[in-house]
């Protein structure tokens, strides 16, 4: 099985198709990452996946349940227990403290936090001192660092992160790259992570280039940055 399948997706806003016949896999365990102009489509694949848009076409497998056929309750009910998403946007609650918008997705689920889990995260993040600020009175760095602990919180099966380190300096999206391959190794989390950066894009194990609504392309990183930019400019000279 895999952990993300997803075939014949179909996605227009108006007239405009943005997603044509897209077909896409993440291995079981796997992380990828998805590359791509602006505009081409990533974050909108992602909201798909993360049953947080309707398709016009296709399916959508994520750890087996097709999201495509599930209602709004079901997809947040099925985000909550087995998806992370990390949203290029962030979406916090402005008005929440760093811990509470690190724990809703846990307390909505009805379970009681990990404390361990908690505490790890936000030492992991550099978030330990924020925990009691407001998500409002962060940095966008630091907002995008609370985002990224709370889709780890509840060690999703599969994480979808937009951009994960479009707000961080380059020492920080290290750090994030590293936490992020560490957790697929030692937790099995599958990731698949939108990015512009071929750093981020080389410390996954594959990448996939999105070029005209459909993955055009699909190579394996070796964990090379500069490898990842030659393939690039060869799929979108
Ligand atoms: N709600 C919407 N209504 C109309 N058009 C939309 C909507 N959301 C996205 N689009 C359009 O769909 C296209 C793909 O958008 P998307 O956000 O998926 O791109 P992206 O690849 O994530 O780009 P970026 O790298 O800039 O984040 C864009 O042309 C965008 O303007
Ligand atoms: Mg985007």
């Amino acid at each position: 099985m895999k952990a993300l399948e997803a075939a014949g997706v179909c996605k227009r806003y108006g007239s405009r198709e943005v997603l044509k016949n897209f077909a896409l896999s993440v291995e079981e365990g796997g992380f990828e990452a998805l590359m791509g102009p602006s505009g081409s489509g990533k974050s909108t694949f992602l909201h798909l996946a993360a049953g947080l848009l309707v398709v016009d076409a296709g399916e959508i497998h994520v750890g087996g349940a097709d999201v495509t056929k599930m209602s709004d309750f079901e997809a947040a009910k099925f985000r909550r227990r087995h998806v992370g998403v990390v949203f290029q946007a962030f979406n916090l609650l402005s008005d929440k403290s760093v811990r509470d918008n690190i724990l809703l997705p846990v307390r909505l689920d009805g379970a009681r936090p990990d404390e361990a889990r908690f505490d790890s995260l936000v030492d992991v993040l550099g978030l330990a001192d924020k925990i009691h600020s407001k998500s409002e009175e962060l940095s966008g760095g630091e907002q995008q660092r609370v985002a990224i602990a709370r889709a780890l919180m509840a060690r999703p099966d599969v994480v979808l992160a937009d951009e994960p380190t479009g707000n961080l300096d380059a020492d920080s999206a290290k750090g994030i790259c590293e936490l992020l391959k560490r957790l697929n190794a030692t937790e099995r989390s599958a990731i698949l992570t939108v990015t512009h950066d071929p750093v981020v894009a080389a410390s996954a194990k594959r990448v996939h280039f999105l070029k005209d609504g459909a993955i055009a392309a699909t190579h394996e990183t070796l964990g090379d940055p500069q490898l990842v930019s030659k393939l690039y400019l060869e799929c979108f000279k």
